[in-house]
């Protein structure tokens, strides 16, 4: 069974994509929502337990009006044109970041959509809209200074105050677009998170090089601390017997 459970992807390269083609870059985000869909049920075939979708970060604000309102438009456009498919298919949904600050129409459907999927047992599908990692961070140290003043926290209760904990860890990052860095996504979730940057940009991203991605990841070695070509029960058993045969070893001097 593969270990790659979670996915994670910065959804990159839409501008370019345009560009290319003489376009304005909202029609890469036009063409780019297409791919979401695609993407997504791509996640629910292969049986991925998580996926999260980086769609509008905080820094993307600076961005021009008209290219900040196409963004929010898709989002709308998305929750609407998916609603019957995301119910039929059990899949859980939640937007993550501050949805305050967004049109009411749209906080309505976003509300909407998580309600209806709440007791789903599906596929856990996060938009991480106007969302920033620090920013969580800092949510959740605030949040927990203001109910336990005084505590010292641990990770678990760093954890539990995320904006959707029972996604877990990221076990694999995917960035399109051909930029290797992590723009502010998910800093807690992807401590120990596999990194696959493609250069591919994200409207011509499909189904297949997904799947591709996820099966050459799957075969990396993930040692989480551990030393090569060892499990971690493999690891601690041959050093049980090491630790053994030195004791005896020095027993017989
Ligand atoms: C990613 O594509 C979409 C969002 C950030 C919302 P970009 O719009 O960043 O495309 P490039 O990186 O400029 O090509
Ligand atoms: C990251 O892409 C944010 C999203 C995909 C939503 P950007 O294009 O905004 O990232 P930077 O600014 O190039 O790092
Ligand atoms: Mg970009």
């Amino acid at each position: 069974m593969s270990s790659i459970k979670h996915v994670a992807i910065i959804m990159d390269g839409n501008g370019r994509w345009a560009n290319r083609r003489l376009r304005p870059r909202i029609w890469g985000h036009v063409r780019g929502s297409a791919v979401v869909s695609d993407i997504v049920r791509a996640a629910d075939d292969i049986g991925l337990k998580a996926l999260t979708m980086y769609a509008f970060s905080t820094e993307n604000w600076s961005r021009p009006l008209e290219e900040v309102s196409t963004l929010f438009r898709l989002l709308k456009k998305f929750l609407i044109k998916e609603k019957a498919r995301i119910l039929a298919n059990n899949i859980k949904f939640k937007v993550i970041g501050e949805i305050q600050n967004l049109p009411h129409e749209t906080i309505s459907l976003i509300k909407e959509m998580e309600a209806l999927t709440a007791e789903a047992t599906g596929l856990k599908l996060t938009f991480a809209f106007n969302y920033g990692g620090r920013a969580e961070i800092l949510r959740a140290v605030n949040a927990f200074h203001l109910n336990y003043p005084g505590r010292t926290m641990t990770e678990n209760d760093l954890n539990d105050l995320m904006y959707r904990p029972e996604t877990g860890d990221v076990d694999l990052m995917i960035r399109t677009g051909g930029e290797q860095r992590i723009s502010n996504f998910l800093l807690w979730q992807m401590a120990y998170a596999e990194m696959y940057f493609t250069p591919t940009r994200w409207p011509d991203f499909t189904p297949s090089e997904f799947k591709k991605i996820i099966e050459h990841v799957s075969c990396r070695e993930r040692r989480f601390g551990n030393v090569c070509g060892q499990t971690a029960l493999e690891h601690s058993m041959e050093k049980a017997e090491t630790n053994k045969s030195v004791f005896i070893k020095g027993a017989n001097l």
